[in-house]
C-alpha cells in the first residue's frame, strides 16, 4: 500500500508569466479546479492518505487551497449553498498535507530528498503536478497495482514523438514482462535526440522505495546544477531492477501554453453541464477561422 505522495512544487512558472507572477503555477485553473488538485485527487483514488508538497517562496496559495475556510463555509452554509459547500469541504477532507520548503532550486533530485525525512522509510509516490492523466482506475493506482506485482520502483513511461525525446527521461528497455510493463535496462536525463536509447519518456509519475535517497545524495549535481531523479535512479539500477509502466490513460502537459489550452478544452467536454453548449460554440469558432 502507497500511503504517501511527493508532490514537487517549487518551480517558478517562468512559462506562464505573467499569470504567474503572484500566483502558483500550480493553481493556474482548469475548468474550475487548479491544476494541482487533479494530481491530489488521483493520489487519493489510489489509496495515498499524506500528501508532502515541496514548495518554495510565492506558493502559500497551494496551502490555503487544501486548508479548512470556516469564514467560506459559514458563509455558503448560511446562504444554503449546500453543493458548493460539500464541493469545497471535499477538498480540504480529502487527504492530510505536509509542507516542506526546497530553499534552493537544485532540481527534481533536491526536491525528492527534501521530503525524505516525511517519507521516512516505505514505498512512496512522486507526482508532478503539471503532468494531468485522465485515467481509470487512476494512473497511481494502476502504478500502485504494478509496483504490488514486480516489487521495485516502477516509473510511468510514454511513447513521445522522435522530435520530443530531448525533453523527458528516456528508458532503454531490457525487456518487456507484458500489460505495459517493462525491466529498464539504463535511463538517460533529457538526451540529445541522436543519442535517446528509445522514444519511451518517463512522464510525471514514480513509484519509489526509500533506498533511493541514499542514491540520490551520492548524484552529482549535472551541468545544469540540478540533481536529477533520473541519475539516481540510474545509480540505484546498479542495486536492484527497476522497471517501466505504460498508464492506461490520456495524459496532458500542462507545463506548456499549448498543452495547457488542450487540457482546458478537453476538460470542460467532459463535463455534462458544459460539454454541450462549449462544443457548439468551439464549432462556431472553427467556422470563422477557416472562413
Ligand atoms: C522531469 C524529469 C524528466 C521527466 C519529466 C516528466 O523533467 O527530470 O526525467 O521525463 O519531468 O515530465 P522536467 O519536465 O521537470 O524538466
Amino acid at each position: 500500500m502507497i500511503r504517501k505522495a511527493v508532490f514537487p512544487a517549487a518551480g517558478l512558472g517562468t512559462r506562464f508569466l505573467p499569470a504567474t507572477k503572484a500566483q502558483p503555477k500550480e493553481m493556474l485553473v482548469l475548468v474550475d479546479k487548479p491544476i494541482i488538485q487533479y494530481g491530489v485527487e488521483e493520489a487519493a483514488a489510489a489509496g495515498v492518505n499524506h500528501i508532502i508538497l515541496v514548495t518554495g517562496r510565492g506558493k502559500n496559495a497551494i496551502e490555503d487551497h487544501f486548508d479548512v475556510s470556516i469564514e467560506l463555509e459559514t458563509f455558503l452554509e448560511a446562504r444554503g449553498k449546500t453543493e458548493q459547500l460539500a464541493e469545497i469541504r471535499k477538498v480540504s477532507n480529502l487527504i492530510n498535507f505536509a509542507y516542506v520548503r526546497q530553499g534552493e532550486p537544485l532540481g527534481l533530485g533536491h526536491a525528492v530528498l527534501v521530503a525524505a525525512e516525511l517519507v521516512g522509510d516505505e514505498p512512496f509516490a512522486v507526482v508532478l503536478g503539471d503532468d494531468v492523466i485522465d485515467a481509470q482506475p487512476s494512473a497511481l493506482k494502476q502504478m500502485a497495482d504494478v509496483f504490488e506485482r514486480v516489487k521495485g520502483p516502477v516509473l510511468a513511461v510514454e511513447r513521445v514523438p522522435e522530435s520530443e525525446v530531448s525533453a523527458y527521461g528516456v528508458v532503454d528497455i531490457a525487456e518487456s514482462l507484458g500489460d505495459g510493463v517493462y525491466r529498464i535496462k539504463d535511463l538517460v536525463e533529457k538526451p540529445p535526440r541522436a543519442e535517446a536509447p528509445s522514444n519511451l519518456a518517463i512522464i510525471g509519475r514514480y513509484i519509489l522505495t526509500p533506498d533511493i535517497f541514499p542514491a540520490l545524495r551520492a548524484t552529482a549535481v549535472d551541468r545544469t546544477g540540478e540533481i536529477q531523479l533520473t541519475n539516481g535512479l540510474r545509480r540505484l539500477l546498479k542495486q536492484r531492477p527497476i522497471y517501466g509502466y505504460e498508464v492506461k490513460g490520456v495524459r496532458h502537459d500542462t507545463g506548456n501554453k499549448l498543452g495547457f489550452l488542450k487540457a482546458v478544452v478537453y476538460f470542460a467536454l467532459r463535463r455534462p453541464d458544459l460539454a454541450e453548449p462549449f462544443r457548439k460554440y468551439l464549432k462556431t469558432i472553427d467556422g470563422e477561422n477557416r472562413a
